[in-house]
């Protein structure tokens, strides 16, 4: 039984494999490989560990269907053929609730940068422009203690926001969800909204949705045009989820106050966009898991997908309905 990895993974994963005695091929070079390429490797292996989503679609799991195993390094699967991987008879397993946390966290991260302007105010410093001038009214952000924070997709990485800030910081949550969070309410406070009433009703809007056919394209200029313009929006989910370039004309008319985003559309994001250039927004290169500590469990839970797949066994952390 052989693993072929595309990319290379936190050691923990390597030594779990060892263990359980599985040999695998890891794709150390660059570029990553094209969708062809990987089909080619997959074909001498039994199991895929996939680091990133590309290529997964209807040919790939045609042509690699003698895989047991499509074990993710995510826990997103909104770029997988995921009926093709069922009818071809290819388990898919992710990486759920160990990344909770840390992308709550990046979240927290780009709400506090964009609130206080602290990456703009860092390059000032580095342009040699900490002038002793300084006014009291010059460069002020805004307080995020208090205010009331939309959170689109209340589920297990909203929620953990959502505890930070309203048990820290005394922030009011309102959300979005197709299903109730009962649990958030009680515990939280947190109070179900229309779109329209969490747009008008938020001093930050959070996004934490799933790319689908549902959610994508989401938010753009008629959705920010109901935002406070004071608000900040936050995208750590899928940057599929906003237009960018009605994000961008929004903070260049002044339309919502600031940005923060994990996410891009296309990811990488070009040198040449707007956004890196604006003094309330901040982008980060889809940091949500980068954490060593959360890169571990991830590692851990794609190789438990991968031995459970060799056996036959379900997955731990299924994908296919
Ligand atoms: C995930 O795990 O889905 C992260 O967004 C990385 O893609």
């Amino acid at each position: 039984m052989k693993v072929f990895i595309n990319k290379v993974i936190p050691e923990i994963g390597f030594k779990l494999l060892d263990e359980a005695g599985i040999a695998y091929t890891v794709w150390k070079e660059k570029p990553i490989l094209d969708r062809g390429q990987a089909i080619q490797f997959c074909k001498g292996h039994d199991a895929f560990l996939s680091v990133g989503q590309a290529g997964l679609d209807a040919d790939f799991f045609r042509e690699c269907k003698h895989l047991k195993v499509v074990a993710l390094h995510s826990v997103g699967f909104d770029g997988i053929d995921i009926k093709a991987a069922t009818e071809n008879g290819v388990p898919v397993g992710n990486t759920p609730n160990v990344l909770n946390k840390a992308t709550a966290e990046t979240a927290l991260l780009l709400m506090l940068t964009v609130a206080r302007k602290a990456l703009y105010l860092h390059n000032k410093i580095k342009q040699g422009e900490w002038g002793a001038s300084q006014q009291p009214t010059q460069d002020l952000g805004i307080d995020l203690a208090g205010k009331t924070l939309g959170i689109v997709g209340l589920g297990r990485i909203g929620t953990e926001l959502a505890k930070i800030v309203t048990q820290s910081w005394g922030m009011k949550i309102l959300y979005h969800n197709r299903t109730t969070n009962a649990e958030a309410e009680k515990e939280l406070g947190a109070k179900k909204v229309s779109m329209d009433e969490l747009l008008a009703g938020s001093d930050v809007v959070s996004v934490h949705t799933a790319l689908t056919s549902e959610t994508k394209g989401m938010f753009g200029m008629e959705q920010f045009k109901k935002m406070k313009p004071s608000a900040i929006f936050i995208n750590t989910a899928r940057g599929g989820v906003h237009k960018e370039d009605e994000l961008i004309e929004a903070l260049q008319q002044q339309i919502i106050w600031g940005a923060g985003l994990d996410v891009t559309n296309p990811e990488p994001m070009s040198k040449d966009n707007p956004l890196l250039e604006m003094e309330n927004a901040v982008v980060f290169p889809h940091i949500g898991s980068a954490t060593k500590e959360t890169r571990d469990k991830m590692s851990t839970c794609a190789v438990e997908n991968i031995i459970a797949g060799l056996k036959g066994d379900p997955l731990p952390y299924p994908v296919n309905p």
